[in-house]
């Protein structure tokens, strides 16, 4: 799976690609608002790994595909889009850019590609993501791609023995489909 974009690209990862995630996932500034990370190298293989058995599953439902910029080929980060309900046409998304590209508009075209490709490829009808409430950059992310604000939910995760409150976003494609 490709999906192209204007400055970015996204494909499915390789294992070859795994020194250059694992520049991104082990960098604590990266993963500072994530509930996973930073990473040892044996995580970042084991990621990999993990990412390819859920490419070749039947049904898919997990596409966590890497972002890598047109003009180096280089890989900057990831999307995932995680099918939860195929019966609902629900699903959810998540991003992860390297420091070095971050305010170059990037994170953005990643998840709106990744949501388009939601509702046109995969035909879902509502997508969510969550965020901390302290992770300004993500939250303008998913306002800018036309995620609306839908509430607060405490304590969702444990992040590095901390408990982590979420805001939780939504776009709904087609009221009337
Ligand atoms: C969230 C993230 C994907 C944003 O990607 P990006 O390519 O920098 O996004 P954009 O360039 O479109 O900027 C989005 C917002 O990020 C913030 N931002 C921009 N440059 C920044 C920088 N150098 N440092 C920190 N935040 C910055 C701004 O708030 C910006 O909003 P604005 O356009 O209204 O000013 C990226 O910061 C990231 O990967 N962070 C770590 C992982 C993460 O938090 N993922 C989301 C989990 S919910």
């Amino acid at each position: 799976m490709v999906v192209a974009g204007a400055r970015v690209t996204l494909r499915e990862f390789r294992f070859e690609d795994a020194p250059q995630v694992h520049q991104y996932a082990s960098d604590p500034r990266v993963v500072n608002h994530l509930n996973w990370g930073p990473n040892a190298w044996g995580d970042t293989t084991a990621f990999l790994a993990l990412v390819k058995a859920e490419a070749e599953a039947s049904p898919r439902v997990s596409y966590q595909l890497a972002i890598t910029e047109n003009s180096t080929g280089l890989v900057m980060g990831a999307v995932r889009l995680a099918i939860e309900s195929p019966r609902h046409r629900r699903a959810a998304i998540g991003y992860v850019l390297a420091a070095s590209r971050w305010g170059l508009g990037y994170g953005t075209e990643a998840a709106q590609l990744m949501v388009q490709w939601a509702i046109r490829d995969a035909g879902m009808h509502r997508i969510e993501a969550t965020c901390d409430p302290a992770n300004h950059g993500s939250r303008r992310v998913l306002e800018k791609i036309g995620l609306q604000y839908e509430g607060y939910r405490r304590h969702d995760f444990l992040v590095r023995g901390h408990w982590r409150d979420s805001l939780m976003f939504a776009l709904i494609a087609d009221p009337a489909d």
